[in-house]
């Protein structure tokens, strides 16, 4: 492979971009883990921590990818043969229902068409109907990263508290987490499963799960076998800043600096930057006269954007173009979209003028494609960033 000058735009839906800074921290010295400086990076990185999943409850760090967090949340609340219900928001939701499935649960989908997120009456009505307290838990994406759309956590809480049921709700925020407004307190959630490589900006290889009391306590009774993921190794050593296990240490320097870069940047500013990229993005998609996948206007992720090529091309062409004249990466279309589909992320460490270059890759791409488009998209979108995002909605 030869050198090729400039950044790569790495414009997939994460790993995101990782600030200079945070690989500056990552490449220091190996602590000792058992040691006492480390414990007290530890106890005051879990204090910081708490902040951007805006919670009192613990959160706990595994040294693994979301994925793993996501077992952590099921084999540590469920007993094997439990009943499950999840939405079907798109590929991570399928893979996580297949996952449940693996380890010995019933899951099963409220059915999605991967184009609109969750309505919480189905999820209210389905839990009326349980009357013998079969569903132990309802599992849902926040962000669902291969369609580029949210689910309205809030909502699903309320119709959760409507229906009686006293079923735990696990949320994956896996690409939502450190780009919009996500609260596990306030929306009563009882694991919360996030990543490293998105909003937080740094590399793979940390997940976590915020528990609630409620989580924490039927973790006592569950039968499925553990012991990596396990919760109560993990929370005993916690308390005193330590791991039962050799901890990701120079990560943990990495996940420190990333929550003050958030903290000083702000986690509003964080939230409405997102905001103004993400439609800047939109515009510019609109513009082409291509078209959004996530079809409900409300739903539509500031994480990424998620855009069908016109039927009779294929969307993996197109981004093989872009990347070999362009040097930029961009998200693949996953599972049944596959082809079809490709993904701009616009998240993390990432501003206006990054955006623009992205755009620009993307325009020519689809120029160099052969792919029918109108070719205003990119001034379409500088003239909302010109303007600060403040220019009426379309
Ligand atoms: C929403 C969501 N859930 C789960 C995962 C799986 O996480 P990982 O690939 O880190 O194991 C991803 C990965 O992109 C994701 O975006």
């Amino acid at each position: 492979m030869s050198y090729r000058s400039g950044r790569h735009f790495l414009q997939i839906p994460g790993p995101s971009n990782t600030p200079e800074r945070i690989l500056r921290a990552i490449d220091s010295a190996v602590l000792d883990h058992r040691g006492p400086d480390f414990g007290v990076m530890a106890r005051s990185l879990f204090d910081e921590l708490k902040l951007i999943f805006n919670t009192e409850d613990e959160v706990l760090i595994f040294p693994a990818s979301g994925t793993g967090a996501w077992e952590a949340a099921l084999v540590n609340t469920l007993s094997p043969g439990d009943r499950i219900v999840m939405y079907e928001s798109g590929h991570f939701a399928t893979l996580w229902k297949d996952l449940a499935n693996r380890l010995g649960f019933r899951a099963e989908f409220i059915d999605g068409d991967w184009r609109n997120p969750i309505n919480p009456s189905l999820l209210e009505d389905l839990l009326v109907d349980d009357s013998a307290g079969e569903i132990k838990a309802v599992c849902i994406v926040h962000n669902e990263t291969s369609t580029g759309m949210v689910n309205n956590i809030g909502a699903v809480r309320s119709a959760m508290d409507s229906s009686g049921h006293d079923a735990l709700l696990l949320v994956d925020t896996i690409s939502g987490l450190g780009s919009i407004e996500y609260s596990h307190d306030k929306w009563g959630v009882d694991v919360t499963i996030a990543g490293s490589q998105k909003g937080l900006m740094m590399p793979p290889g940390l997940s976590f799960n915020a528990i609630s009391a409620k989580a924490k306590e039927l973790s006592k009774y569950s039968k499925t076998a553990k012991s990596y993921w396990s919760w109560a190794e993990m929370l005993k050593m916690n308390e005193t800043g330590y791991f039962p296990y050799t901890p990701a240490t120079n990560l943990l320097y990495g996940l420190k600096e990333a929550i003050a870069m958030l903290n000083e940047e702000g986690l509003e500013n964080v939230f409405a930057r997102h905001a103004r990229l993400a439609e800047a993005t939109r515009r510019a998609v609109r513009a082409w006269d291509l078209e959004i996948v996530c079809s409900d206007n409300e739903a539509r992720s500031n994480v990424l954007t998620a855009i069908y090529v016109p039927d009779g091309h294929n969307a993996d062409a197109l981004r093989s173009v872009i990347l070999e004249n362009f040097n930029m990466s961009l998200g693949n279309g996953l599972g049944k979209v596959a082809g079809k589909v490709f993904r701009i992320g616009h998240l993390g460490d990432f501003n206006e003028l990054m955006l623009s270059g992205t755009l620009c890759g993307i325009e020519m791409g689809l120029g160099l494609s052969g792919i029918p488009h109108k070719k205003n998209g990119v001034s379409v979108a500088l003239d909302y960033l010109a303007h600060g995002g403040n220019a009426a909605p379309e």
